[in-house]
């Protein structure tokens, strides 16, 4: 199969879908960095707190692209894969996607999270294992 054949499809699974809206844009009429970070943290701490059943908090942003950017009106897609997991840490890789009117998606940003699981009190407490 040529590469040209292969359609770049996200990874992971769909956790969040939200529009940008007016309010998030910069001074250059497309969607601020920071906005799209929070999404992005969202959605990872939605499959985080399902892996850990319980409370999370980010720990760390490892990585982050800006691949392109995001015109107001986009659907914003985030999709959250579980990478590794620790005694009492999870990576979560969130990439997020943009269709146009044709439903054409393209990854506009992608990033590595790493979410540690903590107790009511907030101290850090082992991910379940099964
Ligand atoms: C999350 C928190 C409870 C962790 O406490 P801590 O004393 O750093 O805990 P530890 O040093 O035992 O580290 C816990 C885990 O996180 C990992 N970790 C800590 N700092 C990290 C970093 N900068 N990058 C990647 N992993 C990190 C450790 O390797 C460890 O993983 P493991 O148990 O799987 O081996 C504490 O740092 C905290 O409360 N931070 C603020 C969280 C916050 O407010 N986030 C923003 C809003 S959710």
């Amino acid at each position: 199969m040529e590469d040209d054949d292969i359609t770049p499809a996200p990874e992971g699974e769909l956790a969040l879908q939200t529009i940008a809206m007016p309010a998030d844009a910069n001074w250059n009429g497309d969607i601020f960095g920071g906005w799209l970070v929070s999404q992005m943290d969202l959605a990872g701490a939605v499959m985080a707190r399902r892996v850990a059943r319980g409370r999370v908090a980010t720990v760390a942003i490892d990585s982050m692209s800006f691949l392109r950017p995001v015109p107001v009106g986009s659907v914003v897609s985030c999709y959250s894969k579980l990478g590794d997991v620790g005694r009492t840490s999870m990576q979560i890789l969130v990439e997020v996607w943009i269709g146009d009117h044709t439903n054409h998606q393209s990854k506009v940003t992608e990033g590595q999270f790493t979410f540690v699981a903590i107790d009511q009190t907030g101290r850090t407490r082992p991910v379940p294992r099964d």
